[in-house]
């Protein structure tokens, strides 16, 4: 299948479940009196989560939609069945040699590094200039710079971060900027290669976009890593690609369904978010089971807060908290969350009570929550596939696939492309 016929199959499942995806459940429309999402309820699959045991919840939530959904409604299974259609990617990576961990860099990442080195080296070694994006520590910048005999550049915002890939030991030519491309720009010419490990959200997009603009058919290439999509100054992400290019497309414009699924289609943040909240059995700062517990916190933490200053949006309970405040426990994160709004801590009662109702409500959330989770990946295959396909469009070629296993980072989907 080629890459516009993904991103079309891709495109096609993110517009039939947009109003699920919208739909999140622990939205406090939802909350109570056996309400469910209307997207849940008019499919008929509000009342088959809702009956879910919490071990079904439990292994659906860990295996996904790899997992046994057994008696799932027929329109369920055909969703996730065509969620792991999209969402089905090969192995970019050929495997390498494992070295010693570098000072200041995880097993993690690197093993992380060792297999996108695999990736990148045959590209960069025929490029003039290898530009590491959001180069951070600069770990992949010097491990490229240690491979190669081409100059490897470093561009960071985060002086400190830049500062400290300076002083860290390397065997090969890699230097660092400090920039925000963003707000500098950033562009490529012809010989380069720009390389991104994690380039988080807009970054990806301006990689992409900055070395689609070089000019002709001059030589450049790109592998890229992205992660975080919602971190973007805009509050929404449009489709690089312009939908309507492609004859099935057009057929979707004579029957005028074209600006709904441009519409579907630009996703906003919270949606570009969702894949952040995949579970995680061995996450980076908590794992499953201690994020479970810390959603169930916010939530009564929310009711809380809602009681004293009116309706509030869901997630600003932690408002100017930090995100972990959330894993101790929940008089503790009371009064942290009350003493920042310089409110009066509601008493042992108030709290427990709210507690309780958390549970409650954290239980049908998570069931209700299900489908939309299942979705999470198809939105990131769906990033993943419009860059592709714009670097295509451009004269590129260009492969798609899994980097590294889901183990060292779930943000392992990365596009490998040159011209
Ligand atoms: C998730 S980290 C990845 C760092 C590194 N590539 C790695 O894999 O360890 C993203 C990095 O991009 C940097 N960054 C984010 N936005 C940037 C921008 N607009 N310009 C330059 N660097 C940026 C951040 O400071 C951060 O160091």
């Amino acid at each position: 299948m080629s890459l516009r016929a993904r991103w079309q199959a891709t495109a096609t499942l993110v517009a039939r479940t947009r109003d699920v995806l919208d739909a999140r459940p622990g939205d406090p429309r939802w909350q109570g009196d056996g309400g469910a999402p209307a997207a849940l309820a008019a499919r008929g699959w509000a009342s088959h989560l809702l009956s879910l045991s919490d071990a079904r919840v439990e292994a659906l939530e860990t295996r996904g939609t790899d997992a046994d959904w057994g008696d799932a409604p027929p329109s369920l299974a055909a969703m996730l069945h065509d969620a792991r259609a999209v969402c089905a990617m090969p192995s970019l990576r050929a495997e390498g040699a494992t070295r010693p961990a570098r000072r200041l860099e995880t097993p993690r990442k690197r093993a992380q590094i060792d297999a996108f080195a695999e990736v990148i080296v045959p590209l960069a070694s025929r490029a003039t200039r290898v530009v590491d994006v959001g180069s951070g520590h600069g770990h992949l910048t010097r491990e490229i710079a240690g491979r190669i005999a081409t100059p490897v550049v470093g561009l960071e915002r985060d002086a400190a971060l830049a500062n400290r890939a300076r002083a860290l030991p390397s065997s090969g030519a890699a230097a660092f900027a400090v920039t925000d491309v963003l707000r500098d720009g950033l562009s490529f010419s012809a010989g380069d290669c720009a390389i991104g490990l994690h380039a988080c959200g807009e970054l990806g997009d301006a990689m992409v976009e900055s070395v689609g603009r070089v000019e002709g058919d001059a030589r450049v290439s790109i592998a890229l890593v992205g992660c975080c999509l919602q971190k973007r100054r805009a509050a929404s992400r449009r489709p690089l690609v312009r939908v309507g290019e492609d004859r099935q497309s057009r057929e979707l414009a004579e029957r005028s369904e074209l600006a709904a699924l441009e519409s579907a289609l630009e996703l906003p943040r919270p949606l570009l978010g969702l894949s952040n909240l995949t579970a995680r059995d061995e996450g980076v700062e908590a794992t499953r089971a201690e994020n479970v517990a810390g959603r169930e916190r916010r939530l009564a933490l929310h009711r809380l807060l809602s009681a004293r200053v009116g309706a509030l949006r869901l997630g600003a309970e932690i408002d100017g908290l930090n995100r972990r405040a959330a894993q101790g426990d929940l008089s503790s994160l009371v009064a942290r969350a009350f003493g920042h709004r310089g409110l009066a801590m509601p008493s042992s009662p108030e709290i427990e009570a709210a507690a309780a109702w958390a549970r409650t409500e954290h239980a049908r959330a998570r069931r209700l929550s299900l489908p939309r989770s299942m979705l999470a990946r198809v939105l990131e295959v769906f990033v993943l596939l419009d860059r592709a396909v714009y670097l295509e469009e451009r004269g590129f070629t260009v492969s798609v696939g899994t980097v590294f296993a889901s183990s060292v980072s779930a943000r392992n989907l990365g596009l490998v492309g040159s011209r």
